[in-house]
């Protein structure tokens, strides 16, 4: 059975143990990495982070995860001169941002015209490269111009609704409907009636989802199954990241409301070797070669969201970050020096640095609060995080209370992340230990993985 090390910065020997199986090249460089957001996927890029030799972590602001790998800074992520002046202070060598918000605020933009912050690098695009996730219409236009194969798609705005629901009669349901701008995840509508999505359309453009609906992208539905697929790009080269598959509804067999992710697991079995180089060479390369055609500077992660529509992919959306809960997955499958492979990738030099994915399965389960994705309570304690054994617990949405004790403060608590050699073994190990974490309300799907294993 395969083991994760809980927490190398809490036990030296198991890190080491960790480094030893992972075969990690070990560089005696002292690092100063600050990741900026506060979920699990910033639990676990500062996890794998601190695993690089040197490396101290700073995380802001963090969670009562994050403060047991690194020093957590209490900072809106907003107040880009509070985070000036954190790198400033601390002397941070490079910044990941973990959430999209920050980029598409131009967070890069803010670091690449500031003299005092030349040295400083921060991995993820500038402003107009963010727009590929800040804008859906920018992401299709942009899909369209450079070949990338996605669903048609008709945009519309306040002066061409007719125009709108004239699209809607010519496509079949189900009906798609997105939000230009961002919404909190939440500004996709899929809808089975076309009258509906007529009345939908309308009360968007009217601001349902604020200014992000003031331009909405209809689309035709695509019909297959999703995988993320993570790239991480210095502009010129690139490394494809382990993929994962997300499990987005709250309920098992996938029903209920969409959440921002209950589960994840990686590999991917449909993700074979063949539908890979299909994603390189359709949508990948193509996609890099549309960023230095448009003069974007993108050193960074894009996360493609894909449908995979009987072994051909189909892009979904752009995302300019990592994804959450994939992350939690994916960095217990990355092996090597990972600091370093961010460092190359700032510094562009992707092609020289060596990476690995790890031949396990991860598979990740997310403990949530009852209620969510509606109205759900916070500041709950929790019991049972000490006694996990051979998985990682990464903290989504916990505090510490005014006695020190961990309590949940968001609607994702913990992602616990298990390896195996099938997504069986991963699975059941995984949900061994979820059901030794209680806290008042908790939910978690039950079925993360099944329907892959039917694909092994
Ligand atoms: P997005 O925010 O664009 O990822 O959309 C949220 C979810 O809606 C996706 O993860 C898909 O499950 C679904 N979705 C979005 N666009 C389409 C489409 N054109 N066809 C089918 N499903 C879609
Ligand atoms: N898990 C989907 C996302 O991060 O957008």
């Amino acid at each position: 059975m395969a083991k994760i090390v809980m927490y190398p910065a809490d036990n030296a020997k198991e890190a080491l143990d960790w480094k030893a199986v992972q075969g990690q090249h070990i560089t005696a460089v002292e690092r100063k990495v600050l990741v900026l957001g506060s979920g699990g996927r910033e639990h676990a890029l500062a996890w794998r982070l601190a695993q690089s030799e040197g490396a101290h972590v700073f995380i802001a602001p963090g969670n009562a995860g994050t403060a047991q790998v690194g020093t957590n800074v209490n900072l809106k992520l907003s107040d880009f001169e509070a985070i000036k002046h954190l790198c400033l202070k601390e002397q941070i060598n490079m910044v990941v941002v973990g959430p999209e918000q920050p980029l598409v605020d131009g967070i890069v933009d803010f670091f690449k015209n500031d003299e005092a912050l030349k040295e400083v690098k921060i991995i993820g695009p500038d402003k107009r490269g963010a727009q590929l996730e800040g804008s859906k219409a920018y992401a299709k236009d942009f899909m369209e111009k450079y070949g990338i194969p996605t669903a048609k798609c008709f945009k519309v705005n306040k002066d061409n609704i007719e125009a709108g629901y004239g699209f809607l009669e010519q496509v079949k349901a189900p009906y798609v409907l997105k939000a230009d701008g961002l919404a909190a995840g939440k500004g996709v509508l899929i809808l089975n009636d076309l009258q509906e999505a007529k009345d939908e359309l309308s009360k968007m453009l009217d601001g349902k989802f604020g200014a992000a609906s003031a331009t909405v992208v209809i689309e035709e539905f695509l019909k297959g199954i999703e995988v993320s697929v993570f790239v991480l790009t210095d502009g010129e080269h690139y490394v494809l990241l382990p993929e994962a598959k997300d499990y987005k509804r709250i309920g098992d067999g996938d029903t209920g409301l969409n959440t921002g992710g209950m589960g994840a697991v990686s590999p991917v079995p449909f993700c074979t070797p063949d539908f890979l180089s299909k994603v390189e060479d359709r949508i990948v390369k193509p996609t890099l070669k549309g960023l230095k055609s448009e003069k974007i500077d993108y050193k960074g992660f894009i996360f493609l969201g894909l449908m995979n529509d009987g072994g051909n992919p189909y892009v979904i959306e752009y995302n300019v970050r990592m994804g959450d809960p994939e992350t939690e997955a994916v960095m217990t499958r990355i092996e090597g020096d990972f600091s370093e492979l961010l460092d190359a990738c700032a510094d562009g030099r992707l092609d020289e640095v060596h990476f690995a994915k790890s031949e396990k399965t991860a598979v990740t389960v997310m403990v949530v609060s009852g209620g969510y994705p509606e109205a759900y309570k916070k500041g709950m304690r929790m019991s049972g995080l000490e006694g996990l054994k051979d998985v990682v617990a990464f903290h989504a949405g916990t505090t510490f209370d005014s006695e020190k004790q961990v309590v949940t403060s968001g609607g994702r608590v913990i992602a616990v992340t298990a390896h195996g050699d099938s997504i069986e073994e991963a699975r059941d190990l995984a949900y061994r230990e979820v059901e030794k974490i209680h806290f008042e309300g908790a939910n978690y799907r039950h079925d993360i993985g099944l329907d892959l294993m039917k694909l092994q």
